[in-house]
């Protein structure tokens, strides 16, 4: 009689949060490698309110790959996931662990199948973008499991093939996706420009204006974009080049209003460019129309920003304010010209980020 395989499971958990782009990116290249038309830069939120959770097994056991997102099992024969447990694979190392008595040479890897289960610690019908911290976190963790060595330059490159948007969340702070310029994609990964306590003094709220699930998603939005808008091309070769330059260097100065004006600026030019599209794509409704207004006109009152929105591809509005009194205030601006009705009391605070509920709107 033959003797039974060895049976044992190999795990390994991480947790990645999402980010938001104060430059966006919309375009690519090259659809498959997940190439940019342009640098994006965005801001990687707080892991203990927008993350996933990802917890990653293999074992001889297992007769294939598969994953469950918040509990329900998806497919995983879509290209992304294939690509990101490819790219790992290929890197793996042997991994020994003495205790259990699990051996693994770097070559076993490509016949050992992984299960993965990943959650999302913000309510999934809300609509916010999840693929990022999702695939950020994907990549991070199989790259723990298979003891994967490389950097995370090369991490948020391998992420990128997930979700673009993705590599940009394997770092905090602010972060810089080089849209480079190799046609493999080699050069194509997130840089940090500044790590999460040199501008800590930013309060990001989040205003849920609709839990529905966008119309049209990103992939095939920017896609869209890509083949039909002449704005797009002007945007990702005269506009963002100079933008991201300024931003730059605003974030490292700490200097709100070019910040401010910045953000604004470039998410709205990003939804201009959706207007551009044909069949044009319409993210924002009338309440997030409202919300830019409240802002604008209160940023003018002023004479000098206080808060800065940004808005993706969904009308949830992003809000980023100066300081904690400026936040305060824009909190109660908001729940003065939006009060939130009865049904909708599953609105929670979040200590500095906030969820607005859906607010009948
Ligand atoms: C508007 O990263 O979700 O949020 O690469 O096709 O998965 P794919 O798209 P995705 O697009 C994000 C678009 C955006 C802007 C941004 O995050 O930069």
């Amino acid at each position: 009689m033959a003797a039974a395989e060895p049976q044992w499971v190999l795990m390994a958990t991480g947790r990645s949060p999402t980010n938001i782009a104060v430059i966006k990116y919309w375009g690519k290249r090259d659809e498959a490698l997940i190439l940019p038309v342009n640098d994006s830069i965005s801001v990687t939120l707080d892991p203990d309110h927008l993350s996933a959770t990802t917890t990653v097994a293999a074992s001889p056991a297992f007769p294939s790959d598969r994953m469950w997102l918040n509990g329900k099992e998806i497919e995983l024969s879509g290209g992304r996931f294939q690509s990101c447990l490819r790219e790992i694979r290929k890197r793996a190392r042997d991994v020994e662990d003495k205790k259990k008595g699990i051996k693994i040479k770097k070559e076993d890897w490509e016949k050992l199948h992984v299960h993965i289960a990943s959650y999302n610690n913000f309510p999934t019908a809300a609509g916010l973008a999840s693929s990022a911290a999702g695939f950020a976190c994907l990549v991070f963790t199989l790259g723990k499991l298979m003891n994967v060595n490389e950097d995370y330059g090369e991490l948020s490159s391998i992420a990128r093939q997930g979700s673009g948007s993705a590599c940009r969340s394997i770092y905090g702070g602010f972060v810089k996706w080089c849209m480079g310029k190799n046609d493999n994609g080699s050069d194509s990964m997130a840089v940090q420009v500044v790590d999460e306590s040199h501008w800590d003094e930013l309060v990001i709220i989040i205003a849920v204006v609709s839990s529905k699930q966008k119309e049209t998603s990103s992939t095939s939005g920017m896609r869209d974009s890509v083949e039909t808008s002449p704005l797009l091309q002007y945007r990702a070769q005269t506009v963002v080049p100079g933008r991201i330059l300024k931003m730059e260097e605003a974030i490292k100065n700490r200097d709100f209003d070019s910040f401010a004006r910045l953000t604004c600026a470039d998410s709205n030019q990003f939804h201009a460019v959706c207007l551009d599209t044909s069949p044009p794509i319409f993210y924002m409704n009338d309440t997030s129309h409202r919300i830019i207004s409240l802002v604008e006109k209160w940023n003018h009152a002023e004479g000098t920003p206080q808060v800065a929105y940004t808005f993706d591809a969904g009308p949830n509005a992003v809000l980023i304010a100066r300081n904690r009194k400026t936040a305060t205030l824009l909190l109660q601006k908001l729940l003065y010209c939006f009060p939130p009705q009865d049904n909708d009391l599953d609105s929670y605070m979040l200590g500095d980020k906030s969820i607005l509920s859906d607010a009948g709107l």
